[in-house]
């Protein structure tokens, strides 16, 4: 659905003078253009302590490892949502412990993320999903309540706000990704982790490298978590144009908007926020077309990593999906299906209405400067 190579065409020169360097320079891990890429970025985001990892699943986990998650421990994180939230607990020998989510925005629903919390509750992963903060406040006053970290899984949601504060430094500890496909994308893999605890930061840069502040001494069992140079420097180019790339992209969702209203007659589904737990109001008729929804009364600021409608009733999103794959529109759906139905979780028999209802009408669409969108098909 994207077109990278259309995207770095106007960067061309700077990445190929970042590649330069860092050829010119001898240094291809953790070097002088991480450190550089961690200030930078750190500062871009607000946050003290910006550290670069190899990718926004390994983010996770030396997260969840920082605050002390291990065998047997459980982590309240949503069910809808993509793999890495829920494997990071698993890979850690933790119990991923699943809430549902809201209708509205497609974020956790803050209410039951209270009612799980339990004796053996070792920390809440938010996820800020397809760019849109999950209303935090409701969340991080539990969390202190019961003394709980909270990690955001912000890889989809670098930049977005919640009621002015950026993704990844509303929690104990923040987690970003840099796949390709992120509205900051490295060209290979790359994730970070932001906290402003001094002693997590320094944790987590131990753990990065096998555990050792001085090397071959290992106080921890840590892994190879370690950021690559040419990564960090083709990210400080693209960091500097993130505002502009950010702005382009609300004004096309809102062009985008607007046209899904005029041509597919397209609706906002409600008038405020749900994801308190309040419930979805009225059932729409089979095959309505559900705006994405912007959240916490206007207090949030989307990124539209990812630009998600809703099309209700069995089946209609899928046939809405084929008739536009036929006119040569690509289309994705996040997530067909949630982490409570996946194999490896084997959670045993749980239902969440409204994750499961999302992996059946949500669709992702191509969100580009171009009006793409035909008549309904
Ligand atoms: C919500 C979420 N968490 C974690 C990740 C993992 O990031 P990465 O692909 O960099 O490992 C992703 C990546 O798509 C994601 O969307």
């Amino acid at each position: 659905m994207l077109d990278l190579v259309a995207e770095h065409a106007p960067y061309r020169a700077e990445l190929q003078s970042a590649f330069d360097r860092v050829l010119d320079s001898g240094r291809f891990v953790l070097g002088p253009e991480v450190e550089a890429f961690e200030r930078e970025i750190g500062a871009w985001i607000g946050t003290p302590h910006a550290i670069g990892v190899s990718n926004g699943s390994d983010a996770l986990l030396l997260a969840l490892q920082a605050v002390g998650v291990g065998q047997g421990d459980e982590v309240i994180c949503p069910t809808y949502t993509f793999f890495a939230t829920a494997g990071a607990v698993a890979r850690l020998g933790g119990v991923p412990v699943f809430v549902d989510s809201a209708e509205c925005c497609y974020n956790l629903r803050a209410d039951q993320v209270a009612a799980k919390i339990g004796p053996n509750t070792k920390a809440i992963i938010v996820v800020h999903l397809f760019g849109q903060c999950a209303d935090m406040d409701p969340i991080l006053a539990a969390a202190k309540k019961h003394g709980i970290p909270v990690i955001e899984d912000a890889a989809q949601a670098l930049g977005a706000k919640d009621k002015g504060r950026q993704a990844g430094t509303m929690g104990t500890l923040g987690t970003f990704s840099f796949f390709p496909t992120k509205n900051l994308g490295a060209l290979g893999e790359g994730g970070l982790v932001t906290t402003s605890d001094a002693a997590l930061a320094e944790k987590i840069r131990m753990l990065r490298v096998h555990g050792a502040k001085q090397k071959y001494f290992h106080e921890m069992i840590g892994g190879n978590f370690r950021l690559h140079e040419l990564q960090a420097a083709f990210l400080r180019v693209k960091l500097k144009h993130l505002d502009s790339a950010l702005d382009q992209r609300r004004a096309n969702a809102m062009k985008l908007m607007t046209e899904l209203q005029d041509k597919w007659r397209a609706i906002m589904p409600l008038d405020s926020c749900i994801c308190q737990g309040q419930g979805f109001s009225a059932d729409q008729k089979p095959g309505t077309i559900l705006l994405p929804f912007s959240c916490h009364s206007g207090q949030g600021e989307h990124t539209w990593n990812q630009f998600v409608i809703r099309v209700t009733g069995k089946g209609k999103r899928d046939t809405l999906r084929e008739k536009l794959g036929a006119e040569g529109i690509q289309t994705e759906v996040y997530y067909p299906r949630a982490m409570h139905e996946q194999e490896c979780f084997q959670t045993g028999p749980q239902s969440f209405f409204a994750a499961q209802k999302l992996t059946q009408e949500t669709l992702a669409l191509p969100l580009s400067d171009d009006t793409w969108i035909p008549k309904f098909p």
